[in-house]
């Protein structure tokens, strides 16, 4: 079902932009307007021809078209496709080539001709590019012209492969893929130095002839640049502004896409608004920091001329909002994340009682515990609390394979040391698969299972750090992932068997976990959809009731201020140990050397800035000073569907 947050505010917005309440809705929404389409075109006797995106973004779309085909008896074989790109240099057999991608996510499970589906050829020879593209061009115009074109969009506003400076004139050609889309592609193709540095893409134009455009984007990694496409001036340096200038497009986007829309961001600054305690705190908190004043300073002036002059009225006086709002941040902070004993708990984040707490840490990959949280893991331990860290995944897709090579080597030495046949036999056997496996081939079981334990290693010492035993650790090595690989999970039924059992085993009293608002495809948002299925399953169970559910934002970014309703500060020597702690994920230092070169942050710096940048935050909302916070948002399950 679409929900338009707040409708009739949409001024700002210049193309027509709708908000599902997640991409399955939305995805429903595109795939319904196809079918139409087809089944008109086939009633008439006429082709449809539609233009075709590649990553993850689409693939619950086709996921839908699939069902529609299977269960409702929609038929392609009078559809014509066109694709919008594909990696210059790469064979169509290639596990990342998009042909490859079309045929394993639409075009093998549905009764298309394949000689009407189209997708640029990447070994075209380099003179031979430009008459390729021109036949590409050719070709879409003899089918017709796209009815319906489907577009994803790159983190650097690309369309199709179509990157910052290409205008709105630019048409099918060769093109330099920019260093964000190729560190973004990085871990498809298990290291960026493997990512193709070229591709041949549809142009802007070729986009814009299309007669119906949809762009679809999910999760929150995809919001600055929605908002600079919908709400920018149309410029070249985010070519998806472009399509402002198409009669009939539509964006189509989840909750956390839309999130730095105006709309949904600051709707005090577009319209009437409901002052809700959540956007009072919202509101206010983004006045003193859009004003960069302690929150204490704002005065009625601040609020008057920042569009918040209703809640002056309705709330009295800016000196009473401003200790309202002060004490609540202030009372978001705690030392004690699992609650103090004996205290008064009225304005605490976390009750009191019980004592100690059975604390359930999630990892959708190990690292996930000690990157995002290290510093309340280390205090929930210190304080007595019964902690278990459960590790989803096994993380094994994200070792490098010059990380297998040294832990064969090692398992080699000891094997001759102490004449043991069986290790040197199995580090041989790994040791060859590596060899034949090629720049892009897939890891055997075999391969996976070592890296997988590597990982686990990491786990151990990082979480020993941090004063957890390894007897209290997990590693559910759930199946959606040891069976699958980037862009293509899917969870099932074994991954929510799995959750429960660790659940009811465990009944805990709180959880930490991860993936609300992520990309719907990635690793922390398929691990977050298994627990909610499985919280789902063990309702009625007693516990679940008393047990509070607390969301770190996941690796790489943090709640923004107002949405912290737990912030643990960490001491000097705390935020120290935690380093430490994140260190001892060797494998895990994912940037390249060039990223680094290039002043690039690393895996390990960014945990320290952002812990960090909180602090700061904080700081300058005028509360205490302390050298880092981690923040976490108290789950309220009516926020998922
Ligand atoms: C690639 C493709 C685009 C796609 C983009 C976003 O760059 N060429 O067509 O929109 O990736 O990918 P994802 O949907 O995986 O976020």
């Amino acid at each position: 079902m679409k929900t338009s947050l707040i409708s009739g505010h949409n001024q700002k917005e210049r193309l027509q932009t709708l908000i599902y309440s997640n991409a399955a809705d939305a995805c429903l929404h595109v795939a319904t307007a196809i079918s139409k389409l087809i089944r008109e075109r086939n009633e008439a006797g006429k082709a449809t021809v539609l233009g075709l995106a590649t990553g993850s973004t689409p693939v619950r779309l086709y996921q839908e078209l699939i069902r529609m085909h299977r269960e409702e008896g929609l038929s392609f074989r009078n559809v014509t496709t066109f694709n919008l790109d594909e990696y210059y240099g790469l064979p169509g057999d290639h596990p990342e080539s998009y042909r490859r991608f079309m045929q394993d996510q639409l075009f093998d499970h549905i009764d298309i001709d394949l000689e009407e589906t189209h997708v640029p050829d990447g070994l075209v020879e380099r003179d031979q590019v430009y008459a390729s593209c021109q036949e590409y061009e050719d070709a879409i115009g003899k089918a017709g012209g796209i009815d319906i074109q489907i577009l994803g969009i790159g983190r650097t506003g690309h369309i199709g492969f179509n990157e910052p400076g290409s205008d709105a004139r630019t048409r099918t050609r060769l093109v330099t893929l920019d260093s964000l889309t190729r560190r973004d592609a990085a871990r498809d193709f298990l290291g960026e130095e493997n990512v193709p540095r070229h591709a041949i893409t549809m142009g802007v134009g070729t986009i814009l002839d299309a007669r119906k455009v949809y762009l679809l984007a999910w999760g929150e990694g995809k919001a600055p640049v929605i908002a600079q496409s919908v709400e920018g001036e149309p410029t070249d340096s985010i070519p998806a502004s472009f399509l402002q200038q198409h009669g009939d497009c539509e964006f189509c986007l989840d909750h956390a896409a839309a999130g730095h829309l105006t709309r949904v961001r600051y709707p005090w600054l577009v319209g009437p608004v409901e002052w809700t305690p959540e956007m009072v705190r919202k509101s206010v908190v983004w006045l003193a920091q859009k004003l960069n004043k302690p929150l204490l300073k704002l005065t009625d002036e601040d609020y008057a001329e920042n569009g918040m002059a209703d809640l002056l009225t309705e709330k009295g006086s800016s000196y009473e909002l401003n200790i309202d709002l002060f004490n609540i941040t202030q009372h978001t902070i705690t030392g004690w994340p699992g609650g103090k004993p004996n205290a008064d708990d009225s304005s605490r984040p976390e009750r009191a009682d019980p004592f100690p707490k059975r604390s359930l840490i999630l990892g959708s990959e190990p690292m996930d515990d000690v990157f995002c949280m290290g510093g309340t893991l280390h205090r929930l331990a210190n304080q007595g609390h019964d902690v278990t860290v459960a590790y989803l995944t096994s993380g094994n897709l994200a070792v490098p394979d010059p990380d297998v090579r040294r832990a064969i080597e090692l398992i080699m030495e000891i094997g001759r040391e102490r004449e043991n046949q069986e290790n040197v036999g199995f580090a041989r056997s790994v040791e060859q698969q590596l060899d034949s496996k090629g720049r892009f081939g897939e890891d055997t079981r075999e391969i996976r299972y070592l890296k997988g334990l590597i990982r686990r290693g990491e786990a151990r010492t990082s979480a020993r750090l941090l004063g957890i035993e390894s007897q209290q650790l997990r590693f559910l090595d759930l199946p959606f992932y040891e069976n699958g690989r980037y862009r293509r999970f899917k969870s099932g039924d074994a991954d929510v068997a799995a959750m429960v059992a660790l659940l009811q085993e465990l009944k805990p009293h709180q959880i930490f976990t991860t993936g609300l608002g992520h990309d719907p495809l990635s690793v922390p948002a398929i691990s977050f959809d298994v627990l909610c299925e499985a919280l789902k399953k063990c309702a009625g169970s007693g516990w679940t009731s008393e047990c509070r559910v607390w969301l770190y934002r996941g690796p790489g970014a943090e709640w923004d201020a107002h949405e912290i309703d737990m912030a643990v500060p960490l001491s000097p020597e705390e935020f120290e140990l935690k380093i430490r702690g994140i260190y001892q994920h060797q494998t895990q230092r994912s940037q390249s050397p060039s990223t680094l070169r290039k002043g690039g942050s690393d895996t390990w710096n960014l945990a320290s800035q952002l812990n960090k940048a909180t602090a700061e935050i904080y700081d300058d909302l005028g509360l205490a000073e302390y050298e880092a916070l981690e923040g976490f948002k108290l789950w309220k399950t009516n926020e998922v569907n």
